[in-house]
């Protein structure tokens, strides 16, 4: 029983990697911002980002603007400027 328990955790969790979709895009009133989820995680580990087993993250205005992605663009050379993210 236990075994089955565990088999069927790490299909679900197969599941889900599989499925995180290579981008995401965030329609809203300053112009779509595309978060391409795939380039990313060549470039950088999942740890970059997820904490523990990676599944969903909120990403809103505040967290987009801070600590989910601007923090680290400052950082490390990413994208800072409104129009490099937002598109219309
Ligand atoms: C640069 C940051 C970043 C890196 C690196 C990253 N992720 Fe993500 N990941 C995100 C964000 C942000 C979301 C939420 C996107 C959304 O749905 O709005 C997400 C979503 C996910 C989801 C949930 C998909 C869903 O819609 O439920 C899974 C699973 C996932 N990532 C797995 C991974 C794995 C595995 C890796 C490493 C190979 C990885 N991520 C690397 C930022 C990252
Ligand atoms: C842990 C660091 C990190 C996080 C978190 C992160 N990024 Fe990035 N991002 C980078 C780096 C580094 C680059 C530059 C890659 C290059 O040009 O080689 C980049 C490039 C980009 C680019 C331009 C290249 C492309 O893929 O089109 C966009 C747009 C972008 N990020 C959006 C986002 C968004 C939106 C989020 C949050 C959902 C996010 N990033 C989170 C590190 C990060
Ligand atoms: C690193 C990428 C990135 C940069 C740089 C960035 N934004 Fe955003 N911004 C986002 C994301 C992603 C969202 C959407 C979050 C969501 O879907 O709720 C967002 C949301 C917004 C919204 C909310 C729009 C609405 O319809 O609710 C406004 C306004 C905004 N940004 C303005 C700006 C301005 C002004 C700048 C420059 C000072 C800027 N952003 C820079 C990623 C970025």
């Amino acid at each position: 029983m236990k075994k089955l328990i565990v088999a069927m955790m790490l299909v679900a969790f197969t599941f889900a990697v599989a499925y995180a979709a290579d981008t995401v895009t965030y329609e809203n009133s300053k112009g779509t911002v595309t978060f391409n989820h795939k380039v990313h995680s060549e470039k950088m580990d999942c740890a970059a980002c997820h904490e523990g087993t990676p599944a969903k993250i909120v990403v809103d205005k505040d967290a987009a603007h801070g600590a989910v992605c601007k923090d680290c663009h400052k950082k490390d050379g990413g994208p800072t400027k409104c129009n490099d993210c937002h598109k219309k």
